[in-house]
C-alpha cells in the first residue's frame, strides 16, 4: 500500500507536489471513485486514472546505460554538472537506481518504476554486483583473504566478497582485479580497496545482477526487454 500522490508521481504523470493539486481538485479517480484525500494508500493493481489518464506500466520506462566518467548520478545537480539523466532522450520523470561515483563506469539502470528500483536495491534481495577495479601494486593473499572475509569501512564490516585477479602490469605497477559485492554502501570498492592499502585508480561496474554493458559503448543507453523487466519482478520477496 501506498500513497495515492507519491504513485502517481512515480509513475512519471507529475511531481508529487502537483499530484497533490490534482487530487485536491477531484481529477483524481481510483477504481472508479473520486478520490480528494491526499493520505488515499492505493494497491500496485488498483486502477488509477488522474485526468482522464489510466497509469499503468505504459507510462513505465526502463533503461540501462553505460554510464561514462563525468556525469554525476542524480536526477539534478545545483552546480549545473552534467547528470545521468541528462544523457537519456525522455520527457519522463526517470531516476538512476542506485548510485555510481562520478568517476565510475559501467552499468547503471534508470526507471519511473519506484517499485522495480527498490527491488534491485533492498539488501535482502542480494543483487549481485561484480565490477572491474584498477589498483595500483599487487595484492597480497593476505589483502584478498581480507577481502573475502570481510572488512571494516565506516565502522561497518561488508559481507564476504569474491575477488579474483585478472591482471598485473609489472611496468605500471597496478592490477586488474575483479570484485563481487551485493552491498551498495557510498564508495563501497574504493574503500574496501583502501582498507587494505590500495587506491583504485579506476573503477567500472561490470554487471548488476543480470545486466552487462554488452553492446554499448560508454555513454550508450538501451531500453530493457519485457522479459529483463519480468525477471527482476520476480526476484520479489524472496
Ligand atoms: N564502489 C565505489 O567505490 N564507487 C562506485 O561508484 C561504486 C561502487
Amino acid at each position: 500500500m501506498e500513497r495515492l500522490q507519491k504513485v502517481i508521481a512515480s509513475s512519471g504523470y507529475t511531481s508529487r507536489r502537483k499530484a497533490e493539486e490534482l487530487i485536491k481538485k477531484g481529477f483524481v479517480f481510483v477504481n472508479g471513485k473520486k478520490v480528494v484525500e491526499l493520505g488515499t494508500k492505493v494497491e500496485s493493481n488498483d486502477e488509477i486514472v488522474v485526468e482522464g489518464h489510466v497509469l499503468s506500466v505504459e507510462n513505465k520506462e526502463y533503461y540501462l546505460l553505460y554510464k561514462p566518467t563525468g556525469v554525476i548520478t542524480t536526477t539534478s545537480d545545483e552546480k549545473g554538472r552534467k547528470t545521468v539523466v541528462d544523457l537519456i532522450k525522455t520527457d519522463k520523470r526517470i531516476f538512476p537506481v542506485g548510485r555510481l561515483d562520478y568517476d565510475t563506469t559501467g552499468v547503471l539502470l534508470l526507471t519511473n518504476d519506484g517499485e522495480f528500483a527498490n527491488i534491485l536495491m533492498h539488501p535482502s534481495n542480494k543483487i549481485e554486483k561484480v565490477y572491474l577495479a584498477k589498483i595500483d601494486g599487487i595484492l597480497t593473499k593476505v589483502e584478498q583473504t581480507a577481502l573475502r572475509s570481510g572488512v571494516f569501512i565506516d565502522g561497518f564490516k561488508t559481507s564476504p566478497a569474491k575477488v579474483k585477479i585478472k591482471q598485473y602490469s609489472k611496468t605500471s605497477n597496478l592490477s586488474l582485479i575483479e570484485i563481487t559485492i551485493h552491498e551498495g554502501k557510498n564508495h563501497q570498492v574504493k574503500k574496501m580497496f583502501e582498507a587494505v592499502n590500495h587506491k583504485v585508480v579506476k573503477l567500472k561496474r561490470e554487471k548488476l545482477g543480470i545486466f552487462t554493458t554488452t553492446g554499448l559503448k560508454a555513454g550508450e543507453y538501451r531500453r530493457l526487454t519485457l522479459k529483463e523487466i519480468k525477471k527482476v519482478y520476480a526476484l520479489r520477496g524472496e
